[in-house]
């Protein structure tokens, strides 16, 4: 628009030679290429670049060098909406997907020769960054959508995500504060959690989690009313049961990563003690992810043979202290990493990208996840979720193993399951 105003106001200038000198510069350089080019091109791609570009130029150029803020001041949602595409130019962009390409002679409109799958990750702090990227990297998603509370944080994550695009298969990757953006979703996985503040009792923090999650899980719900839920935020089993009941899913569509990750750190202890591959390793760690989880030793087995009634055959003598060392390692994997280095990402990053393609791919494998437990091993005293080895596809939990537990091995998992429901009786829900 204001190009064309520019070119009314020169026919309006006096006829001296210096404007007529100006005139023949502004006919060479911005006039004669949109009298040439349309003639070689399609004539709608270069008119709507002669109105358009001065202004969408500026715009990016502008949403390149500014925050969000500066440069929709009326508020960070609005802002929020503005960097959710970054092939977007705004209001009145030019649509150059339209003018590009051509469509052959005697074509059918395009249809997607595959589903189209989008995921949601709701916080994008260490864990649920590193679980965005290696969906990324590992071709899981056609759309993925990022959810936090914190609008710099959130936009800064977006956009180092969106310049790999040269270097990843094709995302479209979006943010926002609002859950609008996660609408029609496959998968929700949900990361955000507060952090214990010094001298906070477990307690308290699981009550401040609870109100998070009744920020979180209700609007992923309206918006998603079909997905799966993946809950990663600790403590994991009770947030799970949280959000089930905020959710209202039915059971099948409400996991927790529960043990997955623990049952690797075991796997790979394992796998390192027999010197082995860690894949080529059978080993589950169920029950509550964390302190009271249970190794399940009488299953262990590495390519096929089991371990412990292998060494009672060959009457190799074992210390039930080794065992239980490794357990103590397992449990204790995560503080150690957390104190050296702040965090857990990479380890928990891979494990719940397992989870997810398990269930958006359909493979039916089976994962130590935090599921609906009551009823199995004689739990009992209400709805709890906790780690049992289940199969899980596309429409979430498909059923749970019936793995062989010795009479130890289920005690210890109905005192797990107590312990994680004694916690979830205090909380006021
Ligand atoms: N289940 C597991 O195996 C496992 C492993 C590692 C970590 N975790 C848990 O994952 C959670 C995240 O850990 P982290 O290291 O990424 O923490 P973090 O502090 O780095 O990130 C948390 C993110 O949540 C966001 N957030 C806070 N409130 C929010 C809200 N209302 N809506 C949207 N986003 C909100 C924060 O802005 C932040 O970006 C923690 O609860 C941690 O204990 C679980």
């Amino acid at each position: 628009m204001e190009t064309f105003e520019l070119i009314v106001n020169f026919e309006n200038l006096p006829c001296n030679f210096p404007y007529i000198l100006v005139r023949c510069l502004f006919f060479t350089i911005l006039v004669q290429p949109y009298i040439l080019f349309p003639l070689l091109a399609s004539q709608k791609f270069f008119i709507e670049i002669i109105l358009k570009t001065p202004l969408t130029t500026v715009a990016a150029f502008n949403s390149l060098s500014h925050t969000n803020s500066q440069i929709f001041p009326q508020g960070a949602k609005m802002s929020m909406h503005k960097s959710t595409s970054s092939s977007s130019l705004g209001p009145g962009g030019l649509d150059l997907t339209q003018a590009f390409f051509k469509p052959i002679s005697n074509a059918d409109p395009p249809s997607p020769t595959k589903r189209h799958t989008k995921i949601t990750v709701v916080g994008v702090g260490n864990v649920g960054m590193a679980i965005a990227q290696t969906i990324l990297t590992q071709d899981l998603a056609d759309e993925l959508a990022l959810v936090d509370a914190k609008a710099d944080k959130l936009r800064g994550e977006m956009l180092d995500l969106q310049h790999a695009a040269a270097f990843l298969p094709r995302t479209k990757i979006q943010a926002s504060l609002d859950y609008d953006i996660t609408a029609g979703s496959d998968l929700c996985i949900i990361t955000a959690g507060a952090r214990q503040i010094p001298g906070e009792s477990r307690l308290n923090l699981i009550q401040r989690n609870l109100s998070l999650f009744k920020s979180i899980v209700p609007p992923l719900a309206k918006y998603s009313p079909e997905c799966i839920l993946l809950i990663v935020s600790n403590p994991v089993d009770v947030l799970t049961y949280v959000a089930w009941k905020l959710s209202r899913f039915p059971a099948n569509r409400v996991i927790g990563s529960g043990t997955n990750l623990d049952s690797s750190r075991f796997r790979f202890l394992i796998a390192d003690h027999l010197d082995v591959n860690a894949q080529d390793v059978q080993a589950y760690i169920v029950g509550e992810h964390g302190d009271s989880s249970v190794a399940l030793w009488s299953s262990i087995s590495v390519g096929g043979v089991p371990v412990l009634s292998f060494l009672k055959r060959q009457q190799i003598v074992y210390e039930k202290e080794t065992l239980a060392n490794i357990h103590k390692e397992v449990v204790e994997g995560a503080y150690e990493v957390i104190r050296l280095k702040g965090y857990t990402s990479w380890a928990i990053g891979y494990s719940v990208a397992s989870l997810v393609r398990t269930i958006l791919r359909d493979q039916r494998k089976i994962h130590p996840v935090s599921v609906l437990a009551k009823g199995f091993y004689d739990i009992d005293g209400g709805d709890v979720f906790l780690s049992l080895p289940a199969q899980l596809g596309r429409s979430g939990v498909l059923g749970v193993t019936n793995v062989h537990l010795t009479d130890e091995e289920a005690q210890q998992l109905r005192n797990s399951a107590k312990a994680i429901l004694e916690v979830q009786r205090e909380l006021a829900f």
